[in-house]
């Protein structure tokens, strides 16, 4: 059985061997880590699925913040690193994950972005591209795939960084 529980319970060595698997061993040089910069996961935010002690996926949640040219910022929450084992993809896991971080953002659901496919997360959760058209980030993104979700998300000018 697969269970959910906070990412912190987790060893983040563990963690870190299951990213490298998902994403490759480059994954740093991704603008979204850029993003995030040396911020710290928001705990309530962060699972892992874990299967008799052993992570098999991971999501992580980073504060951050657009910063408008026209003056002040807002603050957002950056969802990802999804990760599920290369072993255990298509069996449902991405969806518990991100499932597990929407019921637990009360405070955060209508603010929330990542960097991410939009024929995944659009298609079971709702982000799209339509606000972030305007944004910059601190390195290179394809514009369809920097996608957000609620009502708090501003669709104006202005540079993504960690809050
Ligand atoms: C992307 C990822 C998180 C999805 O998790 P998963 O547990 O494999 O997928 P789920 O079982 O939740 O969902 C499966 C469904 O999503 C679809 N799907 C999976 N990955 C997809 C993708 N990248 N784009 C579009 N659709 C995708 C599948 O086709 C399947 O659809 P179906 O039910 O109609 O057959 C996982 O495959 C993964 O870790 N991939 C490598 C890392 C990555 O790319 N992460 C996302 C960027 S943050």
């Amino acid at each position: 059985m697969t269970d959910l529980v906070p990412l912190a319970a987790v060893d983040p060595a563990a963690i870190e061997a299951l990213l490298d698997r998902a994403f490759g061993a480059d994954r740093f040089a991704r603008t979204a880590y850029k993003v995030r910069g040396s911020a710290t996961a928001i705990a309530h935010l962060s699972f892992a699925a874990v299967d008799g002690g052993v992570p098999v996926g991971s999501i992580q949640c980073w504060p951050v913040a657009l910063a408008l040219d026209a003056g002040g910022a807002v603050p957002l929450v950056m969802v990802g690193p999804v990760a599920v084992d290369p072993a255990r993809q298509q069996g449902g896991l991405g969806r518990r994950l991100v499932g597990a971080t929407l019921a637990a953002a009360t405070g955060e659901a209508e603010r929330l972005m990542l960097i991410g496919d939009p024929d995944y997360y659009g298609r079971f959760f709702g982000f799209s591209a339509a606000r972030t058209a305007a944004w910059r980030l601190p390195g290179p993104v394809e514009r369809h795939r920097l996608l957000a979700r609620g009502d708090a998300v501003p669709d104006a000018a202005g540079m993504l960084g960690s809050a």
